[in-house]
């Protein structure tokens, strides 16, 4: 049945002579191209995935779980919805894709011919050259007070002069710990009240969640996004971040102990640089400010599909927008940014409608949109609300966000 499907979906015109539709399907010239685009970015040693399957001898033992997770849609992580934008490195496998696969993992993950292969395209999180490595100060092993621990370090920022961020990608120390992991910029005059949110708490780091900890989360400059699901790899369009001469580095960490006692951690970004860009450009957390303060973004105890939103006029210069992500925290369960112009056409930026804590991907607009003065942004969340408590917008695990964030230049 599945290599009668498999036939139908053949885009490439190939008929029942397509080795594909034999059933013999091999690792080269069929498996590896979707692998290099869809997985390796990830799943490669060191990666934020935990294994690697970038080569025909790790992807073999696993094939059974790889169309499995294909096929159920776990993986690979994408939350993004059709329809909205179209996203540089979309990940999304068509039917075709899924369905080798699965005919791969039925056959015995044959390997085939060296001599067919033809990996395409490097994933959109590979960096063509390191020039930091920003390391935990030393490593940390979680509390275990709760199975998840969000914990900051305050890490340095080994340039001297100003320069600019233009890539990076994390890399877990432990990844059977490790869930996420996003960096923050600490200006050089945020640094000494981050030392002492360290210098409060015994052992390295400090306990965070939902930001670094400092002030109004919200307000928090991000280097970084969020990784798994988090798109590392160069900045698009010729974008960079500011670092100012005397900054520093939060990684916030997310740790599951939920596998059990799983020793320590000592995770490392590695982040590419220049002292020039075309376009400086910075990432924008987009919320209304008047939640901020714990009463306005109300979502009921037992309630489904509560929705806030918040719009705001561009009174500025025009500006274009690069890249679209959303935060909430467990409750989420849609949401969205969109862009209403003066004359009453749209563009959607991201729409989720199926939020998941756990993968909150930056999406990189294929195409960079223009948002000119008059023009509106709207951020729109909904939740679910299962619990027997009314809860509002705040830090704490049990406690909600609602906020866009988009990479703007000017
Ligand atoms: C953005 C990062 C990312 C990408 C891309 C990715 N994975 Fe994963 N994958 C992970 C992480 C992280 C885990 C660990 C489990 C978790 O946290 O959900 C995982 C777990 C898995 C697992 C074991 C658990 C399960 O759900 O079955 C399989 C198998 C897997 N991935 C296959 C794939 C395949 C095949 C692809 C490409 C089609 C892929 N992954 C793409 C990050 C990624």
């Amino acid at each position: 049945m599945l290599l009668l499907a498999l036939a139908c979906a053949t885009s490439d015109g190939t008929d029942s002579a397509d080795p594909v539709v034999d059933g013999e399907v091999a690792w080269y010239g069929d498996v590896e191209p979707i692998v290099t685009q869809s997985c390796a970015g990830c799943h490669v040693a060191g990666g934020v995935g935990g294994f690697a399957l970038d080569t025909f001898e790790s992807a073999a033992p696993m094939a059974e779980a790889m169309a499995a997770a294909v096929e159920t849609g776990r993986m690979p992580p994408w939350d993004a919805a059709p329809g909205c934008n179209t996203y540089r490195g979309d990940l999304t496998l068509d039917a075709d894709a899924v369905a080798r696969l699965r005919a791969w993992a039925d056959a015995g993950a044959p390997a085939g011919d060296a001599a067919d292969s033809a990996p395409g395209e490097p994933p959109v999180e590979a960096l063509d050259r390191v020039d930091v490595t920003l390391s935990m100060p030393e490593a940390y092993t979680p509390n275990g007070a709760t199975s998840d621990d969000y914990r900051c370090f305050l890490v340095d920022w080994p340039v001297e002069e100003a320069t600019y961020v233009t890539g990076y990608r994390v890399v877990p120390g432990n990844a059977a710990l490790v869930h996420h992991v996003i960096a923050y910029i600490a200006s050089p005059l945020q640094v000494e009240e981050y030392q002492g949110l360290d210098d409060a708490e015994a052992g390295v780091g400090w306990t965070c969640y939902g930001g670094p900890g400092l002030g109004d989360q919200s307000d928090a400059e991000w280097m970084g996004s969020w990784a798994p699901g988090g798109s590392s790899g160069a900045f698009p369009n010729g974008t960079g971040i500011k670092m100012k001469s005397g900054s520093k580095v939060v990684l916030q960490v997310h740790y599951n102990t939920a596998g059990g006692d799983a020793g320590s951690d000592l995770t490392s970004v590695e982040v590419m640089t220049s002292d020039d860009v075309d376009a400086p450009a910075y990432i924008q957390p987009w919320t209304d400010p008047t939640w901020l303060d714990g009463t306005g973004m109300d979502i009921p105890a037992g309630s489904e599909g509560t929705e806030h939103s918040f719009t705001m006029t561009n009174t500025w210069s025009p500006f274009q927008v690069h890249t679209a992500s959303m935060h909430m925290h467990q409750l989420g369960r849609t949401g969205g940014l969109e862009i209403e112009h003066a004359d009453g056409s749209t563009d959607c930026l991201v729409d989720v409608q199926d939020w998941d804590f756990n993968w909150q991907r930056t999406y990189v607009l294929a195409e960079a949109l223009t948002v000119e003065e008059g023009d509106k942004i709207t951020v729109r969340c909904t939740w679910d609300n299962p619990t027997e408590e009314d809860i509002n917008w705040g830090e704490g695990t049990g406690d909600e966000m609602c906020l866009g964030t988009m990479l703007w230049s000017f």
